[in-house]
């Protein structure tokens, strides 16, 4: 029998997140981004569950375009990365992906090769990651007209540094860099917007917003959780309690012997630790569930199985399922007792965590 941890995941919680994406994107369209496998849910599931709804998917990488493939979906596949080899823009060509090109060598590809996929271009407005400089736009477009490509132009990609921060006023300021790099070309698309985006009262979005966390449930925003923004938790992860023993006053459980009893404790072994991806940076207080009731960690979380105190939850039996995030504990405050995003605890599930749909 294998043990009972899982990350149940629940599709239409997913499919409600995105309508909410959509709702908030007002008259531009949205993209579900889907990239590091949906955010740790898997990337064929969560692209079939949104294939309905959503008209492309946005991914880092080729092999990621190509698992939305190998998922029977035809839809656009926005690569947020552009491409990684010269090679790779046939693939574009013939699967329907869509480059975002950010450096003079992708250009080169695409004007000296033969491929001619359709492709966006990326604005660096002061993220300072990738994209070409603003003052740069006319001769890369230039070069495009010259050599060849320019046709599969679609149009013009930023991404923003400080979204998540109320705030900042970087969103305003990349926008208003964004708006004047490209208006010589008001026929050509534009997007903007990841999820924190979509919840910047009077933030324009333009054509295409990029909506990642938000479907997943977690919080795009600084200082507020998923549900506090109406969005739903996509994964519950759980895992048993494989046994429950009573720590004497002045007795220590685990690596560091970092917690101590000041209290006989009825205490819980759970059947997951950080080599399933749960952060062992989340020490003792943070929260966890089991039967709806609200526990908190205790001592330091080791690669198979972390401690739980059990005083809150005096009718927990060994096997009963431990909530670690999910409906009654939220990844965002997982995430905030770890000193980390639910971002990377999402996407830090491993594969020895199965999931389960629904
Ligand atoms: C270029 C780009 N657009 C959109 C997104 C989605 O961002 P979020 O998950 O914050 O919505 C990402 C994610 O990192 C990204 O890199």
């Amino acid at each position: 029998m294998p043990r009972a941890t899982v990350a149940r995941i629940d599709l239409a919680a997913l499919r409600r997140n995105f309508q909410t994406a959509r709702a908030r994107a007002g008259a531009a369209r949205s993209m579900a981004v889907v990239k590091a496998d949906g955010y740790g849910h898997g990337i064929r599931q969560v692209a079939r569950a949104l294939a309905d709804d959503a008209p492309k998917f946005a991914v880092a990488c080729l092999e990621e375009a190509l698992a939305i493939r190998e998922a029977g979906l035809s839809q656009a596949v926005v690569l947020l990365q552009g491409v990684h080899a010269r090679g790779d823009l046939a693939d574009c060509e013939h699967q329907g992906f869509e480059p975002v090109l950010h450096s003079r060598q992708q250009l080169d590809w695409l004007v000296r090769g033969q491929a001619r996929p359709a492709f966006w271009l990326k604005v660096n407005t002061g993220m300072n990651r990738l994209g070409f400089r603003p003052d740069t736009l006319p001769s890369v477009v230039e070069t495009l007209a010259v050599g060849g490509g320019r046709a599969g132009l679609l149009g013009f990609v930023t991404h923003f540094a400080c979204a998540d921060d109320t705030g900042s006023p970087m969103t305003a300021e990349q926008t208003a860099v964004f708006e004047a790099a490209t208006a010589a070309w008001p026929d050509l698309m534009k997007s903007v917007g990841n999820s924190a985006a979509h919840f910047l009262p009077g933030q324009p979005l333009y054509d295409w917003s990029r909506p990642g966390i938000m479907l997943y449930g977690g919080s795009p925003v600084i200082g507020q959780t998923g549900p506090e923004l109406g969005l739903q938790p996509v994964m519950t992860l759980e895992a048993p309690l494989m046994t429950i023993r009573t720590l004497q006053a002045g007795e220590s459980v685990g690596y560091g012997a970092s917690f101590v009893a000041e209290r006989e404790t009825r205490m819980g072994m759970v059947a997951i630790g950080y080599g399933d991806g749960y952060p062992r940076h989340a020490g003792t207080d943070t929260p966890a569930a089991i039967n709806g009731q609200r526990i908190r960690l205790i001592g330091r979380v080791s690669m198979d199985m972390l401690a739980v105190d059990l005083t809150n939850a005096p009718g927990a039996r060994e096997g009963d399922l431990v909530e670690l995030w999910g409906r009654t504990v939220g990844v965002d405050d997982v995430a905030r007792c770890a000193g980390t995003i639910a971002y990377e605890l999402l996407t830090g599930i491993t594969a020895r965590v199965p999931r389960e749909y629904r």
